[in-house]
């Protein structure tokens, strides 16, 4: 395909922002670091984390135009066996700054570490915020396949009236968007969180991606062909394929030199056609009653059969 403008720069986020005029941006979606001690950051006390990135975020509303939209994907910070569900901390910021929050959707995805002292962590967050009341949102490009089509109303003026929508139902705020199962034997995957792992067709070298499906969502609905999209926390540019892929210009910042490489290069397939993306609605893989993996292991069995 042929690519329509794009900019990604390893460079720091708050620097590149102050450099963009006012009111120039789209969407900002985007995936800050945790706090959690991965190789691109020092983990400290949340305060000073959440203090860290305020300019940041004022700079983020700043560059956001009138009709535009701010994604804010996060998950958990842990300290101490203790969480602090990051949203819930950024939120009284956003709001201070003049953003109205749409949704507060919930991405879940099957897999992850098995917790032992608290119960399995199997969603993060994404704060759909919007700048002004004036906002694009194309639900049309994103509905999705309604579960039963032919359903009618069953009383009122419309009775005996299909109910739906022919182009699909509502994506509503919970979303599962994960792994695609790709090799037969469930045993050999090895999962790890988060939820971009080694058995998905867009598994890179980045230990936090996000599925570009995730943010091509956020791209249809809120943004037009055309509009600028900025992701600062960039990675391996997985907003930025998104938004390229469904013509949109797109800014990208990270700060690593690594995973800007990475990101180039997918974007340099993706302008060859050779970029393998999860497909966008594809349902997920759920195993069957009738599959290995879903049956009680003999193991089991037999050990509760013992005298
Ligand atoms: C959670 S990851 C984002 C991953 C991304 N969503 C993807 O799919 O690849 C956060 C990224 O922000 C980068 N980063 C941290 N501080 C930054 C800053 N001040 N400016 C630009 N990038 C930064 C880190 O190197 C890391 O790759």
């Amino acid at each position: 395909m042929e690519l329509s403008d794009y900019r990604y720069e390893c460079m720091d986020a708050l620097e590149f922002c102050r450099s963009l005029p006012e009111k120039s941006v789209k969407l900002v979606i985007t995936s800050p670091p945790y706090n959690v001690g991965k190789s691109y950051e020092t983990k400290t006390d949340i305060e000073d984390y959440i203090a860290n990135l305020v300019p940041m975020l004022e700079e983020f509303v700043r560059i956001l135009s009138d009709g535009g939209s701010l994604c804010w994907q996060t998950g958990n910070f842990v300290d101490d066996g203790e969480i602090y569900p990051l949203d819930i901390y950024f939120y009284p910021y956003f709001k201070k700054l003049g953003l109205h929050l749409r949704n507060r959707i919930i991405w879940h995805f099957g897999h992850g570490l098995h917790c032992t002292k608290r119960f399995s962590g199997r969603y993060e967050t994404i704060l759909w915020f919007t700048k002004t009341d004036d906002y694009t949102f194309n639900l049309d490009d994103v509905r999705i396949p309604a579960k039963y089509p032919g359903k009618r109303y069953f009383r009122g003026k419309k009775r005996g009236q299909i109910s739906g929508n022919p182009k699909g139902k509502n994506p509503e705020d919970v979303w599962e968007m994960t792994v695609e199962r790709l090799i037969d034997d469930w045993d050999a995957q090895v999962w790890e969180i988060p939820n971009v792992k080694n058995n998905h067709p867009e598994k890179l070298d980045h230990p936090c991606q996000f599925p570009v499906e995730l943010a091509e969502r956020c791209v249809l609905a809120l943004t037009d062909p055309g509009d600028i999209v900025y992701d600062p926390f960039a990675g391996v540019a997985s907003s930025l394929v998104a938004a390229l892929k469904n013509r949109r210009r797109a800014y990208g910042t990270e700060l690593d030199a690594h995973y800007v490489e990475i990101g180039l290069e997918r974007i340099r397939k993706l302008g060859e056609d050779t970029l393998v993306t999860r497909p966008i609605y594809q349902e997920i893989w759920k195993p069957k009653p009738t599959d290995k993996v879903a049956q009680v292991p003999k193991e089991w069995t037999e050990k509760a059969s013992e005298p």
